[in-house]
This record gives structure tokens, sequence and C-alpha cells, in this order.
């Protein structure tokens, strides 16, 4: 599938597999004693932000063994497909308060920054007892604006990279691993 479109593979299958175990164990810890134990407003709340967190989100959430509500925001920022903007617009909020809750914001990637930057002070206003991110992917030099980040997978070059939620222009979320983009497809 999109064989011809892939340049090449970044992270495989597997790597994304064993780091989501990898943070999953260390998120676990972190929260165990603050989530989960004094009834359902006690649970850690993942909101994951649409759509390119969907595939982590979810793989993530099924290897923490610590109890989980989900919650999704779509975001998204103006401009073209393969950079962001830092105009951000709210496309689909949360549904539930989130004020006294611990929060962990799941991303795909932070690119810019912008993104990110803008949604932590928006969820921040909501006053949430913590607020930390989770990331599966970082671009370290493509930073435009520093955001505090918890958990990082990988920090990876600064290439336009498509899969396990990653698009280009709405493609090739569905790959199971994480590749580059074969510059044919631009053209
Ligand atoms: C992508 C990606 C991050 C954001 C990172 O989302 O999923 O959310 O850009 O870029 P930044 O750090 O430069 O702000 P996009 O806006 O393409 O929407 P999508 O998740 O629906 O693909
Ligand atoms: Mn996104
Ligand atoms: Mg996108």
């Amino acid at each position: 599938m999109y064989d011809d479109d892939i340049a090449s593979v970044m992270v495989t299958e597997d790597q994304v597999r064993e780091k989501i175990a990898e943070i999953a164990a260390k998120v676990a810890e972190d929260y165990r004693d603050s989530c989960g134990t004094g009834g359902p407003q006690t649970d850690l709340v993942l909101i994951g932000v649409l759509k390119g967190a969907v595939m982590f989100m979810t793989d993530f959430a099924r290897a923490l063994p610590i109890p989980t509500q989900l919650e999704f925001m779509a975001v998204s920022s103006y401009g073209s497909s393969t950079s962001s903007s830092g105009v951000v617009r709210i496309l689909k909020d949360l549904d539930r308060d989130i004020a006294g809750r611990h929060v962990l914001v799941v991303e795909d990637i932070i690119d810019s920054g912008l993104t990110l930057s803008w949604l932590m002070n928006n969820l921040d206003a909501r006053r949430p007892a913590s607020l930390e991110v989770v990331t599966l992917l970082r671009k370290p030099d493509a930073v435009k604006v520093e955001v505090p980040v918890r958990y990082v997978g990988f920090d990876i070059p600064n290439e336009f990279v498509v899969g396990y939620g990653l698009d280009y222009a709405e493609r090739y979320r569905d790959l199971p691993y994480i590749g580059t983009l074969s510059p044919t497809v631009y053209a």
C-alpha cells in the first residue's frame, strides 16, 4: 500500500509498539498515586488531538495499566498542508469539564510547537489539577515555540513524515509505521 509514495521508513511498527509500552510504564508509575484511587473523577483524562493522534491515543490507552478516560479535541492550523502557521481553530471542543482533573494531552507530533502552545494555554485556563503532554514524535530542529513536554517517544530530523496518524493532504494516516514521503508525491 502506498509503496511508491514512501521514500523510507523512519520508525517501524515494532519500534512504535515498543516505545508505547515504555512510555505507558513511565506514565503509569508517575500517576499511580494521584489517579484512579478515588473513584471515576480521579481517573487520568487523556486528550487526543484529532486527527493525527488517533492511532497513538488508542494504542497508548490500551497499553496503560491504569484507568483513563478518553477525550478528543479537534484543532487545526490554517495554512499549507506541510507546515503550520500558528493560527489555530477549534473544530471540536472537549465534551466534559476538566477542572480539578489530571490531564495528559496526547499528540502524534510536535513540529513548530505552535499548535500545542496554543492548546496548552487554552486547557490551562480550565484549571486542571495537572496538565502534561505526551507526544510520539518531536522535531527539535523545527521548534518555534518551546512547550514543556513530559513524555517524548522519538526526536526525529526535520523531514516531512507520514503514517500512524500523520497525513499529507489527509492521506497515509492509515499506515502502521512512520515514513518519509517521496518528493514525487508533492510534484
Ligand atoms: C499536525 C500534527 C500536530 C501539529 C504539529 O496536525 O498532528 O497536531 O500538526 O504541528 P506544529 O507543532 O507545527 O503546530 P494538523 O494541524 O496537520 O491536523 P491533523 O492532526 O488533523 O493532521
Ligand atoms: Mn494534529
Ligand atoms: Mg495534518
